[in-house]
């Protein structure tokens, strides 16, 4: 996506990173320059939120300049220095953020979780197809210490679960009520589980047994081994219907 103004003096790196200060990396100037950064950085937000959304089919963006000034997501955008005679072009865009979410497993166990998210991603309509994506999103991994498996995705597209499934085999999404999408290596095995509960059930000093499960993506999941979520039951139904 080419822009009037030169992409390169605005992002000096292929890619960039960007918070909610909409400050690029390698800004250097007066708070007049601030002033004429930040509103061209807006404008490239918003022109590839309203890029991405179209794409997605979705009635309106998920990403603008003002949810990422209001949130604590992180932006990666990936530019062309090349294009658009040396002044350089936006050719991609990747959010990810933390999310307090409910996710169940296959067997309707239930998690309580804030796992980090894809929340938006988008590849220009003339270059997908062409490993950006992928680049983009390795740069992304390599930043935030994760692995695919350990992320959930927001809403994904055909594209995204082709996308995921050829660069990382990552199959059979497990696919929650909240739109989100997650694997079956999110979850802890159940070895873990039980490992731990056993280690903390030795080592709780009194009868109050909440447990405190690390999952296997440095995750936390709660459950109280008391009371009316401690007791054993089946396997949630709903939980089955909803995720097969
Ligand atoms: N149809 C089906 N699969 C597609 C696809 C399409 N039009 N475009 C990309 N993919 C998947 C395929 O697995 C493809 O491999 P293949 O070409 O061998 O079949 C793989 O992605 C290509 O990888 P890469 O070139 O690194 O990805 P990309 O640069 O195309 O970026 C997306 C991937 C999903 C970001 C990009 O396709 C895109 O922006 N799509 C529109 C927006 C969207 O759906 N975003 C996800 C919303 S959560």
């Amino acid at each position: 996506m080419e822009f009037k103004f030169s992409v390169n003096e605005l992002f000096k790196q292929p890619i960039v990173e960007l918070n909610q200060n909409l400050i690029p990396p390698g800004f250097s100037g007066d708070r007049r320059a601030l002033w004429d950064t930040v509103n061209k950085v807006s404008e490239v937000i918003n022109a590839m939120g309203e890029a991405s959304a179209k794409a997605q089919g979705l009635s309106k963006p998920i990403t603008t300049a003002d949810r990422l000034r209001n949130s604590e997501h992180r932006l990666y955008l990936l530019v062309d220095q090349q294009a658009n005679s040396g002044k350089g072009a936006v050719t991609g865009m990747l959010k990810t953020g933390s999310k307090g979410l409910y996710v169940f497993d296959r067997e309707g166990q239930h998690y309580q979780v804030s796992p980090p998210c894809v929340l938006d991603f988008y590849v220009h309509d003339t270059r997908q197809r062409t490993g950006l994506g992928k680049r983009l999103f390795e740069h992304m991994l390599q930043k935030e210490g994760i692995e695919p498996v350990k992320m959930a995705i927001d809403r994904p597209s055909e594209k995204l679960l082709g996308f995921l499934n050829k660069h990382y085999g990552l199959h059979s999404p497990v696919k929650q009520m909240n739109n989100y999408v997650v694997y079956d290596g999110f979850f802890p095995k159940a070895s873990d589980n039980n490992q731990q509960q056993e280690i903390e059930r030795d080592q709780s000093p009194s009868g109050t047994r909440v447990t405190k499960k690390d999952s296997a993506n440095g995750l936390q999941s709660f459950s109280s081994a008391y009371g009316r979520y401690g007791a054993p039951r089946p396997p949630c139904s709903m939980g089955q219907v909803l995720l097969h």
